[in-house]
């Protein structure tokens, strides 16, 4: 058995804890002979219904925390539990629940925007008409009525990643997670899109990690923002208050700046 197979609950994890990091690490093998070790003493736990932003520098063990989460591989040692289960040994049971956005749309080219929206309903099992009208329902609420015919080539950087949006609330999972999903967005578009993104995820009800290296992304999308620090550990927490002033949004941007940049 696994070494992180043991369901969460039990000792410290609260009732509505959905996802959790316990003394998580991950080394991977180089090929220069020492491990490269990407998360150590990894521990962080999302609440249900919590949106919660992971910030930290390019190599700090972002990506590998949130491929952990996905079940991609397992933690060397420690032990990663979403939904009660451990998503490495237990990938099928969380089929549906988890949905993901990334930074590129991965969009089938060759499948209109309501097809791809609807392929993850095909794969649940659904008819092709109540797949069609939740897909056209989502990319509508996602501001694309109109587009549904349109393929990826078609379509702007932004509505491309609309879709991706759409085809992950259509899903209808209970943890939506993003790793730098907005990132290859220009400043505009990605600040419209974010407003929109973190009013779905808490209209329905969703628990949501967005995975950032930007400062102002993780505030303006984060209740709660976790800085990370290479090797991935959890350098500091904030929670940050809805509706601040910009004087104390300012603080909290140099105190996350330097929880950051600070050395271990
Ligand atoms: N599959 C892998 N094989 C070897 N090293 C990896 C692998 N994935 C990530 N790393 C290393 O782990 C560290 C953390 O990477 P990553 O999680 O991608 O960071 P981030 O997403 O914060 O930029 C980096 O040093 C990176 O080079
Ligand atoms: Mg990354």
């Amino acid at each position: 058995m696994p070494q992180n197979a043991t369901p969460a609950g039990g000792d410290a994890a609260p009732a509505d804890t959905v996802i959790a990091f316990e003394g998580a690490e991950k080394r991977f093998p180089s090929k220069e002979g020492a491990p490269v070790t990407a998360l150590k003493g990894l521990d962080l736990s999302v609440a249900s219904g919590e949106m919660v932003a992971i910030v930290g520098q390019t190599g700090c063990g972002k990506s590998t925390a949130f491929n952990l989460l996905l079940g991609l591989y397992e933690p060397t040692s420690g032990r990663v539990t979403v939904a009660g289960c451990n998503p490495y040994a237990q990938f099928q049971d969380l089929k549906g629940r988890i949905a993901v956005v990334f930074q590129d749309d991965r969009l089938l080219p060759w499948r209109t925007a309501e097809q791809n929206v609807a392929l993850g309903l095909e794969y649940q099992g659904l008819g092709k008409s109540e797949r069609l009208e939740i897909a056209r329902t989502w990319l509508g609420r996602l501001g694309l009525e109109g587009r549904e015919s349109a393929y990826p080539h078609q379509l702007s950087g932004g509505m491309r990643q609309r879709v991706g949006i759409a085809r992950c609330f259509a899903l209808n999972p209970d943890i939506i997670l993003c790793d730098e999903s907005f990132s290859r967005l220009d400043e505009l578009t990605a600040e419209r899109l974010r407003g929109e993104f973190v009013n779905l995820v808490k209209d329905e009800g969703k628990t949501g990690v967005f995975i950032t290296h930007s400062i102002e992304e993780a505030l303006s999308i984060g209740d709660r923002v976790v800085v990370f620090r290479a090797p991935g550990h959890v350098a500091a927490e904030f929670t940050i208050p809805a509706g601040l002033e910009s004087a104390e949004l300012g603080s909290y941007r140099q105190r996350i700046r330097e929880a950051m940049a600070t050395a271990p």
